[in-house]
């Protein structure tokens, strides 16, 4: 029987692709989405993979929604948490609902989905979770004091999970981005985007797709002895 693997912002941008190669990949996907039903009923229609809505930063929610996933697919083994938002703004203007949100889902959104899920996976001796962190997580981005500091968040609880999980069969790993063509990246003032494009030395933006082929090897059996590590994919503009 095939495993379920759940993929949160799994209809739109670099969340759409890991969908899409789990499922080529032999994978059970459930996809979440918070707000754009028309975009998750197109992505349903067009794919086949079940789409499923709440927001990742209510933990409640959170666990009354996998409990739905779990009783339609069976249990989730491969946990995907890549929903993910932007509010910037340069510190002296940013807002404290600014920093809220950002924090609410980029970082907590991390721990309520990953919360209910763990101590199944625990039980089964078997878990894959896969975190979307960001370059900006780990270099730092002028207007991002909010996105830069849940997403280094993101990279501290990888890697003190991955030392709860190990002995459980369970790996959680981390994966870094670059600037990936989506829209959350189309949204920077094109000035701006173009001159960060000029700082990156393979002289384009990433795709969807450069992301989704680490998650399906980090998922596989194959990458069972990486645990805690940090995937860096972002075309060599920052080196860790
Ligand atoms: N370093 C130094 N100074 C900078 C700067 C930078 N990187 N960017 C802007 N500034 C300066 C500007 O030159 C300007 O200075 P002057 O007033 O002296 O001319 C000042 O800061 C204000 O700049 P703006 O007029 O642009 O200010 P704003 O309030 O209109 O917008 C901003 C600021 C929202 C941060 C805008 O610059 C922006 O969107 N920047 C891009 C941020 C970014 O990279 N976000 C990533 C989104 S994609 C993503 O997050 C995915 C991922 O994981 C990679």
């Amino acid at each position: 029987m095939s495993r379920v693997a759940l993929v949160t912002g799994g209809s739109r941008g670099i969340g759409a692709a890991i969908s899409i190669a789990l499922k080529n990949a032999g994978y059970t996907v459930a996809a979440t989405y918070a707000g754009n039903d028309e975009a998750a009923a197109k992505f349903t229609e067009e794919t086949g993979i079940k789409t499923y809505k709440w927001s990742v930063a209510d933990y409640d929610a959170c666990a009354e929604g996998i409990a739905k996933v779990e009783a339609d697919l069976g249990p989730v083994e491969v946990l995907v948490n890549n929903a993910g938002i932007t509010r910037d703004a340069p510190f002296h203007k940013m807002s404290r609902e600014q920093w809220q949100e950002v924090m609410d889902t980029n970082l907590s959104g991390v721990f309520n989905m990953t919360h209910p899920l763990w101590p199944g996976m625990r039980e089964r001796k078997f878990g894959r979770v896969i975190n979307i962190s960001s370059i900006n997580g780990q270099k730092g981005q002028f207007g991002q004091a909010n996105y830069s500091a849940a997403k280094a968040g993101d990279i501290g609880f990888t890697k003190a999970l991955a030392q709860e999980g190990a002995r459980a069969g369970i790996t959680v790993n981390v994966i870094c981005p670059g600037y990936v063509a989506t829209e959350m990246v189309m949204a920077v003032p094109e000035k701006v985007r173009e001159s960060i494009i000029s700082t990156i030395p393979v002289g384009r933006l990433g795709e969807p797709e450069d992301i989704a082929r680490c998650v399906v090897f980090l998922a596989s059996d194959d990458a069972g002895f990486i645990t805690g590590s940090t995937i860096t994919a972002n075309g060599g503009q920052y080196l860790t």
